[in-house]
């Protein structure tokens, strides 16, 4: 038997992590990753009762302590009773997880009103700088301190018909990447281009036949869509110390494909 643990750096023991948007999907692997991994998971959602019920499921899986709260993260009096929330119940805040995000498609560009664009911006972008700023002050004081975003691969390849969204992820790249220099030696800052994750989400959009277009790309180098467990393996890597000389960086997990957005003939 081996003396070397080569799964040693992946534990998160003693971090105490605050998942948004860990309800369902992609935040809810997350959450489930970093509760089976040892952390205790905050997990904050606009939808208080499945917070409380998916935590409740998590705890019962993997016997650490999970807690659910509803918390909008455009409400600036809901990011600060999170935080508090938070660190009341376990002693502080080392892993922040900005998860929330959503986007509506248009066929034209340029027929987007522009409140649906500062509302993109908001929910995207905003949320998670004013959940950044909230945390600030326990992070600081935590040992391997991240906050790892729920970024999009269509904030570095827009797609057209999703463009608020894809303006408001690009502008979450360049937050993120901006606060890694700001938090240096501090607090690593990351954040994974997610790609095609089927959800329950991405079934209420009607997206399938675009879905389906993409993933018959020859782009698509792995020739799937991804599960919410592909993404929430590339968070545990980051936020863990197994990713301790990361920082600063976006990470694409998509299955190594482009987001193809052919204009139909
Ligand atoms: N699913 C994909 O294919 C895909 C692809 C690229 C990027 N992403 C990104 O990954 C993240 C998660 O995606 P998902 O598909 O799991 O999302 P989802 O829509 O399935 O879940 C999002 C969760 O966030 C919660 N939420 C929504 N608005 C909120 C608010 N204002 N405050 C607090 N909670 C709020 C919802 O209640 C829900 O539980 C998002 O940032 C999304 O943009 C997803």
């Amino acid at each position: 038997m081996s003396s070397f643990d080569a799964f040693a750096d992946f534990r998160m023991t003693g971090h105490k992590a605050l998942v948004t948007g860990g309800a369902q999907n992609i935040g809810e692997a997350i959450a489930r990753t970093f509760s089976g991994a040892g952390a205790e998971v905050m997990i904050a959602d606009l939808n208080g009762e499945k917070a409380q019920a998916t935590a409740a499921a998590i705890q019962a899986e993997t016997g650490n302590p999970v807690l659910g709260i509803g918390c909008d993260v455009t409400s600036e009096d809901d990011i600060q009773a999170c935080v508090q929330q938070t660190v009341s119940a376990f002693g502080g805040l080392s892993t922040l997880v900005n998860n929330v995000g959503w986007g509506r498609s248009y066929d034209d560009p340029l027929a987007v009103p522009i409140e649906e664009m500062i509302e993109s911006y908001k929910l995207n972008t905003l949320s998670a700088m004013r959940m950044t700023a909230a945390c600030r002050p326990h992070l600081l004081q935590a040992p391997n301190a991240t906050i790892t975003n729920s970024g999009s691969l269509v904030g570095v390849l827009p797609a057209f018909d999703f463009i608020a969204y894809s303006a408001a992820k690009a502008a979450l790249n360049h937050l993120m990447t901006g606060l890694a220099h700001y938090f240096a030696r501090q607090v690593r800052v990351n954040t994974v281009l997610i790609g095609t994750v089927i959800t329950e989400g991405y079934a209420q959009a009607g997206l399938d036949a675009k879905v389906q277009e993409a993933l018959a790309h020859p782009d698509n180098l792995t020739g799937r869509a991804g599960k919410p467990q592909d993404v929430a393996n590339a968070f545990l890597w980051l936020a863990s110390p197994a990713g301790s000389w990361v920082s600063g960086q976006t990470l694409q997990v998509s299955g190594g494909g482009k987001r193809v957005r052919l204009k139909p003939e």
